[in-house]
């Protein structure tokens, strides 16, 4: 069975819902480590009352950031990982890392890529007033929220809608389909990118 590692910054509820599918039996990889960059992630606790262990490597005590990947790189190969679900890692991985585990890593953005990448995909579709937005799972290329697409689903924006409960859309789209695309990922031999 293939190894998962899941990259988190914060509260870490895709995280989370990956888990729990996974000890349902439900993505058949084994969910064998969380990397989280910052200590007071709400995601580390989440990941330690699931069982699964988290290595901390916090940016803040390297001072570049090719000594912090090359920690977590460390980290991940001494777990002998196959596969890296980033869910909510706020942080741009370096063309040597990408290249280090090429293929071998996905990400989940909260937009219909190409549109509205960054860090605040859903409010920016939102002030933009677009009439439909939602969520993209794709192979993580040296260019930020970009790269091949695994699965992409649609979701309306009302006009009744407020931020808050496009937010609150947006994430139970995103916990069915990161599950969706994992299960997709781990079943290919070797990864398609
Ligand atoms: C998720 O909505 C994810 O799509 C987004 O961060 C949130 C993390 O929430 N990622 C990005 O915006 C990446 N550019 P979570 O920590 O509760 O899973």
């Amino acid at each position: 069975m293939k190894k998962l590692a899941i990259f988190v910054s914060g509260s870490g509820t895709n995280m989370e819902n990956i888990i729990k599918t996974v000890h349902a039996g439900k993505i058949p990889v084994e969910a064998a480590l969380v990397v989280c960059d910052k200590p007071d992630a709400p995601a580390i606790t989440k990941a330690q009352r699931l069982g699964v262990e988290v290595a901390l490597v916090d940016r803040k005590k390297y001072t570049s950031k090719t000594d912090f990947e090359a920690e977590i790189i460390r980290r991940v190969e001494a777990k002998k990982i196959d596969l890296i679900a980033l869910a909510g890692f706020m942080r741009v991985l370096s063309p040597e890392f990408v290249n280090h585990f090429k293929g071998r890593v996905i990400n989940i953005h909260p937009s219909l890529l190409p549109a509205f990448p960054g860090a605040h995909g859903i409010r920016d579709a939102f002030e933009a007033k677009v009439k439909e937005t939602g969520v993209t799972v794709h192979y993580v290329i040296a260019e930020v929220d970009a790269g091949p697409v695994i699965l992409q689903r649609k979701v309306a924006i009302l006009p009744e809608d407020t931020l808050a409960t496009l937010e609150a859309k947006i994430h139970a789209v995103e916990y069915q389909l990161y599950p969706e695309a994992l299960r997709v990922v781990s079943s290919i031999n070797p990864p398609l990118m």
